[in-house]
């Protein structure tokens, strides 16, 4: 057994942890950016997928992943997690199809309610109280999604025809166009908050930062994961909205 993710704020890491640790103490997991990542892949036949759905659909660097290692899928039996902020009609389902069409076999799926990663809209903030209890509703589900799988009943969230009709409606047909290539706006970067100190550089997981003494620049390829305007120690970045409502890494809630 092996875990797969990728992880904006931390939220879809935690999940698959807590959920690995229920089926299979022994299972180690991988961020899709570890060098490793690719050569477990090929080790394990069982697999669990978890990743934070943005509009219902999935994050660029997670797709492109899945087409840089196309030809490991075959075969394989991947159980997908879905994190998200609210509501995602086929969560799993679209990290599904994508595996699918590289010769997986897809066991199950979960959605998962976390706190939004999306720091700077107003949109899903919930006081931290609300934010906790749902951290620990969700490891509820996650370890009781594992137990269920040892008894052989995997969920299927998210996989049938009409989540993927609603999460079309109301999500993909949209917005979904958004996930399908890197964010090149780039950053904001409030240069009187900014104290050079070179956090969000270091987390960025495309690479997308620089900081060179105290100006910071970002670049064309950024998967809109929200890590840096999460991580900011003085709330300087912001990406899709103007002010930074509310920072949300895991690490608080848990
Ligand atoms: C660009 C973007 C789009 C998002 N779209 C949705 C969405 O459609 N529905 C939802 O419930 N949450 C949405 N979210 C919230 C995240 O899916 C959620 O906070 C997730 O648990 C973050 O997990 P992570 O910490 O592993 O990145 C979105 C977040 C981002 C950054
Ligand atoms: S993390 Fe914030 S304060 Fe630190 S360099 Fe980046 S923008 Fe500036
Ligand atoms: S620039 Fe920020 S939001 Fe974009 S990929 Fe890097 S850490 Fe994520």
């Amino acid at each position: 057994m092996l875990g797969i993710y990728f992880s904006g704020t931390g939220n879809s890491r935690y999940a698959l942890e807590v959920f690995l640790k229920e089926l299979d103490s022994e299972a180690k997991s991988f961020a899709i950016e570890d060098i490793n990542a690719d050569e477990q892949i090929k080790l394990h036949d069982e697999i669990v997928f978890a990743y934070p759905v943005q509009y219902s659909a999935v994050p660029k660097i997670v797709r492109d992943f899945i087409e840089k290692t196309a030809e490991l899928w075959k075969g394989k039996r991947v159980f997908v997690i879905a994190t998200m902020a609210a509501f995602s009609g086929d969560g799993s389902g679209v990290l599904a199809r994508l595996l699918k069409k590289h010769g997986a076999v897809i066991t199950g799926g979960l959605h998962l309610a976390m706190p939004d990663s999306i720091a700077d809209e107003k949109v899903f903030k919930r006081p931290f109280e609300k934010n906790k209890a749902n951290v620990e509703n969700s490891v509820r589900k996650a370890q009781q999604a594992a137990r269920d799988i040892k008894g052989g009943r995997y969920k299927k969230q998210g996989l049938g025809v009409m989540p993927r009709f609603v999460g079309f409606i109301s999500q993909r047909l949209w917005f979904g166009h958004r996930t399908m290539k890197y964010y090149s706006k780039g950053l904001k970067i409030d240069s009187a908050k900014c104290v050079g100190c070179g956090k969000c550089a270091a987390v960025c997981p495309t690479g997308n930062i620089s900081v060179q003494g105290d100006t910071v620049s970002s670049g064309k390829k950024c998967t809109v994961c929200y890590r840096c305007v999460n991580s900011c120690p003085m709330k300087a970045i912001t990406l899709l909205g103007d002010k930074v409502e509310q920072q949300t890494m895991i690490e608080k809630y848990i």
